[in-house]
């Protein structure tokens, strides 16, 4: 597994374990009482003494000539003059660890990674109340002893343990929620894990439990003991044996069952129907055999349901049209049969459908193919199915990817296809298909690869073809005639195939080694052209020029009005140089690039000898659709003025000294830099200081306030349908100013720009400001929850928007970002608030994100718009000061 998500174990890890000693700290004493900055210097100390080998000498400054917090690796709170962090990371260390390292109480972070650190993980880390990252990975640390009879949360996931599952760990009655993933822990799950009554959640996966012998889930048996179960997550292990039938008699409020990649044998219990909370379930890659049970159509909650490559038989049971929650059906590699159950057209959440390489025959029933929710995939790949392809593929409207190569389709191919305007990915290669390419199929202005090969098609090769963004494109072993188009996907010879039966085809370029095509006039009259034509001869190229010059013309007066208003920004602002802005930035130096787009790079920049500190957004021209990015950006900047969008300094357009376009923006400084950088900050940036609860939801405010004006207060709706925490930048104050409006579009009728107002962009919606508005609920469930929203663990359709609305209400402060907790906590600690002021951050907190999820609603007119969302953010701010 990706190192990336070993660090994320480790972050969730530290994040609840500080979380949880915390709160136990906050009924016993507070165990920084006593402590004092001499402490930190002694425990520092010690830390250095158990080190035994130090190649690059990084502890060398660790002596009394320097005052502690100036130590290699050590970064102080400057009020306290604290340790807050020690960062050793890559230094070829070679030691233990010090349990001194538990007296360093205002400890946030601990980035031992890569080093050569051996023995325990001293238990006195639990004491550190303040931490927040520690990381400890790739080093040799050792077998896992933590006996804490109170402990609640245990993530240990993404370190290098061995050895076997710890048996005291049934002795932690109090367990709520249990972590190993990602180690190499091998072995048996003991079969007394039945004590831990209160377990929420399991989770074993990535690492080396069982041993491919029968008895390897007997440990299932005694978890049904564990009425409270979520969570039963154990992918990728080495388990074997047969799925227990008391898989069905655990608790009924499981939610997730994540068995997959292991070596499992049996069936899927008849009775999984019991499980009706679940919403995952997932069992691929084994070696599970029988069929799919009717029951299954009672769990009415699932959302995901994988068991591709299996040995899985027998028909798809029609019950499954009953789950209409579905929206992730994975099952390819199978050995399915029979037909489609038109039911399955019942399920209009449907997103990814994957049925390729099972022994389906029949029709594809229109019912299914019909299914207008599919966005993300459609695979019906090598099957046996016949009958023409139904005309109800038109309905896949924002589907990106269809094939059904491998099957025995007969008939045409629906011109119908041609409404699947989002499609990148189209596959109907072998099949019977016959006669000519659909016209409509010009209007995939987004495929990128077709492929129709291996059918009876015939007739021309229509020329749109060429026209089309196509990146690979097949047309052999059919019966295709004509003249082959030479541009687009056709001017390169490796981006297609026409090879095969297409005898008849003639011309394309070079390379294709055809005969040239026939001239199409007749040959048989001595002249060139009959007489008849002569006018026509004469009158034609008249007609041509005349167009030509009008298009000239036309084009001109278009360019002149497309640049209308950067010039209009240029007359407006203090007029600024290509060398001004060269000398400003360094020769746009990359040590001074702050950011990088895909239209442009922003460096930081000095004018006025270094009186102005400015940004300076230089435009990527080589880029498609930078220009246009300019051109929106201008018209958009010329017409906004609001303290929570980003202030332009000027514009400049002009050449750059090897003569070629240089466009450039120049926009206020904001010296906090982005949100983006606030809410997960790279291991690199030793940040100061987090976000706490208030300034969070300042910025929340702040942002909704710059919607509200550019959706409700300006000359023309605005939408900037580019919102996201890296496009939102903090002034000195913190204060939060929107930036980078290179997507933005006008949503009013009688501007220029305003048949962009049917330009598509993300799941498919259109540009409106309830498409903005989605992009804000989303932006404020990861402000609030920390998480982003393309984070590892949201997959199968699991979104950040559903993991926010299922923990909702109860598992709130499970979510929330502990970042915000552990400075809320201490406030109420060191304020002596009492228990109501727990009960009012737990509702500040859940208001806030139920006003994310409404945002984020998958149907738009369910959203809140920008003006509610500032008065309900005000609402909530004023409840919790009160
Ligand atoms: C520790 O704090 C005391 C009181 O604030 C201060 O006088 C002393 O210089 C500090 N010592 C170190 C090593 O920072
Ligand atoms: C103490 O650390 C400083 C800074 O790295 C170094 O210049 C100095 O030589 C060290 N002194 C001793 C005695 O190691
Ligand atoms: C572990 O850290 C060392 C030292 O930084 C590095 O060279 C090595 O590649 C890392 N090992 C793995 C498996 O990433
Ligand atoms: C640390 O180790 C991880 C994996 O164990 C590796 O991906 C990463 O590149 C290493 N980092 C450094 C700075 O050596
Ligand atoms: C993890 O431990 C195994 C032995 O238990 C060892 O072979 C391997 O190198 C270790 N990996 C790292 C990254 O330290
Ligand atoms: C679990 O607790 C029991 C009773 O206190 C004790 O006898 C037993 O040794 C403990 N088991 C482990 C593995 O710690
Ligand atoms: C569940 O608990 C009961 C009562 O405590 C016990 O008798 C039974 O053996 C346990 N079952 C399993 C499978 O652990
Ligand atoms: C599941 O529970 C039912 C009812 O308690 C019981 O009859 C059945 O034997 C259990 N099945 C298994 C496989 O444990
Ligand atoms: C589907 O649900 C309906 C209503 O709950 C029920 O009557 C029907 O039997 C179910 N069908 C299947 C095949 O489970
Ligand atoms: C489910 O689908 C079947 C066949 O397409 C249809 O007859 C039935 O009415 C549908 N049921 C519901 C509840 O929509």
């Amino acid at each position: 597994m990706a190192s990336s998500n070993m660090f994320r174990r480790v972050l969730n890890l530290s994040l609840i374990l500080s979380w949880l000693v915390f709160a136990m700290n906050c009924r016993g004493s507070v165990a920084a009482a006593g402590f004092t900055n001499e402490t930190d210097r002694q425990a520092l100390l010690a830390f250095k003494d158990l080190i035994q080998e130090d190649p690059l000498a990084v502890l060398s400054s660790w002596n009394d000539s320097l005052h502690f917090c100036e130590w290699k690796g050590v970064t102080c709170d400057r009020q306290h003059q604290r340790v807050t962090a020690l960062r050793l990371v890559a230094q070829n260390l070679v030691g233990s660890v010090s349990p001194q390292i538990g007296r360093l109480t205002f400890l946030r972070k601990i980035c031992l990674n890569n080093n050569s650190f051996h023995g325990n993980i001293p238990p006195d880390i639990g004491q550190l109340f303040r931490l927040q990252f520690l990381l400890l990975f790739n080093n040799s640390f050792q077998d896992l002893g933590l006996t804490l009879p109170n402990l609640k949360y245990l993530y240990v996931g993404g370190n290098n343990f061995s050895g076997s599952f710890p048996p005291s760990m049934a002795n932690a009655s109090g367990l709520l929620e249990l972590s190993m993933s990602g180690n190499n822990f091998a072995g048996l799950i003991p079969t007394n894990l039945g004590n831990l009554r209160d377990l929420e959640s399991l989770e074993l996966n990535e690492n080396r439990f069982g041993s491919n012998k029968p008895d390897d889930l007997s440990f299932i048996a005694s978890l049904t003991n564990c009425t409270n179960l979520r969570n039963l997550i154990f992918f990728e292990n080495q388990f074997g044996g047969v799925l227990p039938g008391s898989l069905a008699n655990l608790s009924s409020k499981l939610e997730i069952l994540w068995l997959g990649l292991n070596k499992i044998s049996g069936s899927i219990p008849q009775e999984i129907g019991n499980l009706n909370n679940l919403y995952l379930l997932s069992i691929v890659d084994n070696m599970i055999s029988g069929s799919i049970p009717e029951s299954i159509g009672k769990l009415s909650k699932l959302q995901g349901l994988g068991i591709r490559m299996n040995n899985i038989s027998g028909k798809i049971p029609p019950s499954i049209g009953n789950i209409t929650k579905l929206s992730f059906v994975s099952a390819a590699a199978n050995m399915l049969e029979g037909s489609i159950p038109a039911e399955l057209g019942n399920c209009t959440n449907l997103q990814e459908l994957y049925l390729g390489s099972n022994r389906l025959t029949g029709v594809i029933p229109e019912q299914v193919i019909g299914i207008s929710s599919l966005t993300i995939g459609l695979n019906l790949d090598l099957n046996e199915f016949s009958g023409s392809l139904p005309s109800q593929v038109g309905n896949l409207k924002n589907l990106r990817e269809l094939s059904i190569s491998g099957n025995k389709l007969t008939g045409e191919i629906p011109s119908a296809l041609g409404s699947c305007q989002v499609l990148e990915y189209l596959d109907l290669h072998g099949n019977f298909l016959d006669g000519t390419i659909p016209s409509s199929l010009d209007q995939l202005k987004g495929i990128q690869q077709l492929d129709l090969s291996q059918n009876n098609l015939s007739g021309q090769i229509p020329e749109f073809l060429g026209k089309l963004p196509l990146m690979r494109l097949n047309l052999s072993h059919n019966m295709f005639e004509g003249e082959v188009p030479k541009v687009g996907v056709f001017n390169n010879i490796s981006a297609f195939s026409i090879v095969g039966k297409n005898m008849k085809l003639c011309g394309g370029i070079q390379p294709l080694h055809l005969t040239a095509c026939p001239i199409k006039f007749s040959k048989k009259n001595k002249r060139p052209f009959p007489d008849n034509m002569i006018p026509l001869l004469i009158i034609l190229p008249i007609v041509l020029l005349l167009a030509c010059l009008f298009l000239i013309f036309y084009r001109l007066k278009r360019s002149q009005q497309r640049t209308s208003s950067a010039s209009l920004l240029e007359n407006e602002y203090p007029k600024i140089t290509y060398a001004e802005l060269l000398h400003a930035t360094n020769e746009f130096s990359p040590s001074n690039l702050i950011g990088e787009g895909r239209y442009g790079s922003v460096y930081k920049g000095s004018l006025n000898f270094g009186e102005h500190i400015v940004a300076v957004k230089v435009l990527k021209l080589q880029e498609r659709g930078a220009n246009k990015s300019f051109m929106a950006e201008c018209d958009v900047l010329r017409i906004l003025r609001h303290r929570n969008l980003i202030k332009i300094i000027t514009v400049c357009s002009s050449l750059d000294f090897k003569g070629k376009d240089f466009k450039a923006f120049v926009f206020e400084f904001m010296p906090n830099g982005s949100l983006d950088s606030w809410l997960h900050p790279t291991q690199a940036e030793e940040q100061g200081s987090d976000l706490n609860l208030v300034q969070r939801l300042s910025i929340a405010i702040d942002v909704a306030s710059a919607l509200d004006y550019i959706h409700h207060h300006c000359e023309t709706i605005i939408c900037h349908c580019d919102l996201k925490p890296s496009n939102v930048l903090l002034d000195d104050d913190l204060c939060a100013h929107v930036g980078d409006f290179g997507l933005a579009r006008f949503m009013s009728a009688n501007t220029n720009l305003s048949n962009n107002a049917h330009f598509k962009y993300g799941m498919g919606e259109e540009v409106s400001t309830e498409a903005d508005m989605y992009s804000y609920g989303i932006m404020l469930l990861e402000m609030f929850t920390g998480k982003r929203p393309t984070d590892s663990i949201f997959i199968d359709n699991f979104s950040l928007h559903n993991y926010v609305k299922f923990a909702l209400p109860n598992r709130v402060m499970e979510i929330v970002d502990s970042t915000i907790l552990l400075e809320e906590m201490e406030g109420l600690n060191k304020n002596r608030r009492g228990k109501g002021e727990f009960a009012k951050l737990k509702s500040c907190l859940e208001s806030i994100l139920q006003l994310g999820v409404i945002c984020s609603a998958e149907l738009p007119h369910e959203r809140m718009d920008s003006g509610n969302v500032v008065k309900e953010l005000h609402r909530i701010t004023k409840a919790y000061n009160e």
